[in-house]
């Protein structure tokens, strides 16, 4: 469609220029008369000056945003007006006191590649507005400070049309609701299709019965029950320990399949992506389940955290997200096992936001400007920012949290918000100055932490040391306030200091125990209790007695780690071979069937290729993507022979006879079979895989069957049974695209994607299918850094040719490039003139143009 307004010029915006808006929204009316390619829509909007905005009455500036939209009429108290185009929407000359705006405008629904305001998906029409998208529906103040009662009328002859709060009067043809609360446009919300309901009710404390929907497409309505019960664990669970209840009469879900994230807490009507709703134990593996109720229940959440208080302006991203995410993980700890949750949410934050701050895209996790605001939705706002709510929690302690939490809720309810404003109620509810903790907002970069240890006449002492490196356009670091939670063993084992937590607020800090008899043996940083970089040279005998004996089940299972991580550098600096003592301490552990099986599971984890590469940069050396991927072959293969019999053992004992359930003791027990069978394939040329893949009824035993296959070179026939199996489920194949390419060998990794991008089944317009083809070459990382160059080149094709389509998955994706200063100069010079191609592209969307600047730094 023709942009009738300016493009807006990539312009950089600061937190620092923030200005109140120079009106107030009273009173939104929208009218949508759905057309696939012409849709109107006809809006009412009561404006009156804002008293809180400093301007005076004669620079009262009357801007609206608008963004690929064709005027029809506008009007101001009833009569037509011209408006000025300015950069980004419209101004007008407005009256300095209350007056009505109304516009008609026309929309390409069926156009909207970009997947950003009103779009189609499979014949259904929906929205997605956060960050920035109401401007493309139609004329509006569209920044998040600006809150107003929206009512909604609907006119299609589509069976089911929703918005947002609570239903009115419908009919033939149209539908009215109302949103009794008021909120930004970010959290507007339309769906209309032909849909089926799974519908249920929740009964709220108080007594208030609320009509429940997961809406989906005809077909997957087999699939809605587990979301269903997550969605009402997490309304009890919110009521339970936040003392949130809901506030409307009905909430409904919708699934959709174009989705460019994973779900959005629009007020009253969640929009998600299908992969994150639908469910069954035939099509959805365990850690599918997990992530949907963790989906589910986020989204939830936001409807205190979010949208009864929202952000003042998207610099306070992580105000809503990272205590959202934050109070999930909580909710997931508790429906499932809380060392379990902790150890696999800091895997994903060393994997991917660790890897952020290491690199050019670092940011703060209150960013201080940015180009396009869809570029920060990022695990450093996301899982960081969770880790300061952690953190908090730890300082001021569970009962200064809840009086935070309580303050924070009554004081700021129906307000859009600052940092300032949540650490002002810690501060006030708790006596504690947090001027210092609030450095952890401001400064990017991962603090490294390093400790020495000394023992003298019965006193234990532990020095720390903190030093935070540079990251781009923050060259000077200060000391943060750390809680280090630490707890000391003696060398038979038992625990002589449970956990303490210490503060450390120096860039050098002394902490002492006394009266202890032997020189004890420290767990430090137990449950990860800062997001920090760990940096202690320990031995390998500490570690595997750490591994044995630690009460930290966190740190036991970093123990593990350690030494798995010791045993890879060393392989890959001296050409050992795998160590030893690693086998034997991981081997008793596996034999330990007093240990949960999740956890043993969990232990028989490696680090990701990725995480070495990281590690290796940090100590000044050059990864090679191609030795690491073989020191983790040589490593497999050395546990697979030392572990056979455990390994057989463990896989007939770990079978589940049980009917399917995604609960957390069946998905340990499948992990821990799964782990069993995929040693046992390295020795058997895949035998047992294709029994498992011949016998299995449910997608975690198929697909862990499959990879298997895959991984000795026997998939052929499971990869075309798999296909013809699942043809017609697009959420299947999404798997069958990326396990082929995960388990690929490096030198055909980019050639399999390569032919996976020809296939009748990829395609350019559905995110899922984009990240499950190309995204999984980018997390294959020998194969994506193969030597030759093709994997970049694969991905920088790919990603020219969607930027036109979706700016905002190119941008996303763009950043697979992120590390690519930590190589050789070969590598380098390959990936900087895939990035140099990306940028020189015509007409290359604000969005990617901003992304790969940064990370060509
Ligand atoms: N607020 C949503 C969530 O966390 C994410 C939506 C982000 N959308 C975007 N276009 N950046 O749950
Ligand atoms: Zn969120």
């Amino acid at each position: 469609m023709k942009d009738a307004s300016p493009q807006a010029q990539p312009e950089t915006i600061y937190l620092k220029d923030y200005k109140p808006f120079s009106y107030t929204v009273q009173q939104v009316d929208l009218l949508f008369r759905l057309a696939a390619n012409a849709t109107r829509v006809i809006s009412k909007i009561a404006f009156a000056p804002n008293p809180q905005a400093e301007d005076q009455a004669e620079n009262r500036r009357f801007f609206l945003h608008g963004e690929g939209l064709k005027p029809i009429s506008l009007k101001i108290d009833g009569t037509p007006v011209t408006p000025r185009e300015v950069p980004g929407g419209i101004e007008l000359d407005a009256p300095d006191a209350p007056f009505t705006f109304e516009a008609e405008v026309e929309i390409d629904p069926a156009a909207n590649t970009a997947l950003e305001g009103l779009y189609m998906s499979n014949g259904m029409y929906c929205t997605q507005c956060e960050a920035e998208g109401f401007r493309k529906i139609t004329y509006y103040p569209d920044r998040p400070d600006v809150l107003a009662p929206f009512d909604v009328r609907i006119e299609s002859d589509l069976p089911v049309l929703l918005s947002n709060g609570n239903p009115g009067t419908s009919g033939p043809g149209f539908a009215e609701w109302s949103d009794p609360w008021p909120k930004p446009a970010y959290l507007f919300a339309l769906v209309a299709g032909d849909l089926i309901a799974h519908p249920d009710t929740f009964t709220t404390r108080s007594g208030n019965t609320v009509d429940l929907n997961v809406w989906v497409r005809p077909g997957d309505e087999g699939k809605c029950a587990f979301a269903m019960e997550s969605l009402k664990k997490s309304m009890r669970w919110d009521e339970e320990v936040y003392g949130r209840e809901y506030d409307l009469n009905t909430f409904n879900i919708v699934a959709v399949d174009d989705f460019n994230m994973g779900a959005m807490e629009n007020k009253g009507l969640n929009i998600f992506n299908s992969s994150a709703v639908l469910a069954s134990s035939e099509t959805s593996t365990d850690a599918n389940f997990e992530r949907i109720e963790a989906i589910i229940a986020h989204e939830y959440f936001h409807n205190w955290t979010g949208n009864r208080i929202t952000c003042r302006d998207w610099f306070q991203l992580c105000l809503k997200e990272g205590l959202t995410v934050f109070r999930d993980a909580q909710f997931t700890a508790d429906q499932r096992s809380e060392p379990v949750k902790r150890i696999t949410d800091v895997i994903d934050l060393r994997g991917r936001q660790f890897r952020e701050d290491n690199g050019p895209l670092a940011h703060p996790v209150r960013p201080d400007s940015f180009v396009e605001i869809n570029n920060f939705y990022t695990a450093t706002i996301y899982e960081k920012g969770a880790e300061l709510i952690g953190m908090l929690k730890r300082l001021v302690g569970d009962e200064g949290y809840a009086k935070a939490l309580d303050l924070y809720f009554t004081r700021h309810d129906g307000e859009a918000c600052t940092i300032e404003d949540w650490l002002t109620v810690f501060e006030e509810a708790t006596g504690r100055d947090l001027g210092q903790f609030k450095r952890w907002y401001e400064q990017a970069g991962t603090p490294r932490l390093s400790f020495t240890e000394s023992f003298n006449n019965g006193t234990y002492t532990l020095t720390f040391k903190q030093q935070t490196p540079p990251t781009p356009g923050q060259p000077n670091k200060d000391p943060r306030v750390i809680p280090i939670a630490v707890g000391l063993l003696n060398p038979n084992g038992d625990e002589v200091q449970p956990t303490t937590m210490l503060e450390m607020t120096e860039a050098e800090q002394s902490f002492t125990f006394d009266g202890l008899a032997t020189k004890p043996i420290p767990s430090v940083l137990r449950g990860f209790s800062a997001p920090v970089i760990l940096e202690h040279e320990s031995d390998t005998q500490t570690r595997a007695f750490l591994l044995a004996h630690d009460t930290d089940p966190f740190n036991r299972w970093q123990a593990g780690r350690d030494l798995a991580q010791e045993s890879l550098l060393t392989m890959l600096r001296d050409g050992a071979g795998p160590d030893n003592a690693y086998l034997d301490a991981l081997l008793s552990l596996l034999r330990d069937d007093t240990q949960d099986p999740a956890f043993r599971a969990l232990a028989l984890g490696l680090p990701g290729q990725d995480d070495i590469a990281q590690t290796l940069a940090d100590q000044g050396q050059t990864p090679d993507p191609q030795a690491i991927w073989e020191a983790f072959e040589t490593l497999k293969h050395a546990r697979a022979e030392a572990f056979q019999d455990v390994a057989t053992r463990l896989y007939a004992q770990y079978q589940v006879t049980a009917p399917y359930s995604p609960d957390a003791e069946q998905s340990g027990a499948r992990a821990l079979a799964n782990a069993a069978m995929g040693m046992i394939n390295r020795l058997d040329g895949g035998a047992l895989a294709q029994k498992q893949f011949d016998s299995a009824d449910n997608m975690t035993q198929q697909l862990a069957a499959l990879s298997a296959l895959i991984a000795v070179g026997k998939g052929d026939a499971a990869v075309a049974r798999f296909y013809d199996q699942w043809q017609a489920d697009r959420l299947v194949i999404d798997k069958w695209f990326s396990v082929q390419i995960t388990g690929a060998r490096p030198d055909e990794a980019a050639d399999v994607a390569q032919r996976l991008t020809q296939h009748p089944d990829f395609t350019m317009k559905n995110p899922n299918r984009f990240r499950a083809t190309l995204g999984a070459l980018a997390m294959h990382p020998a194969g994506f850094h193969h030597a030759s160059g093709k994997g970049y080149a694969l991905l920088a094709d790919n990603l020219i040719a969607l930027d036109p389509l979706n700016p905002q998955t190119t941008a996303r994706m763009c950043t697979s490039f992120q590390t690519w200063r930590r190589y050789d100069a070969d590598r380098q010079a390959l990936i900087k003139a895939q990035l140099e191609r990306l940028l020189a592209t015509p007409d290359l969307s604000r969005d990617t143009t901003e992304m790969v600047s940064r990370i060509l730094g």
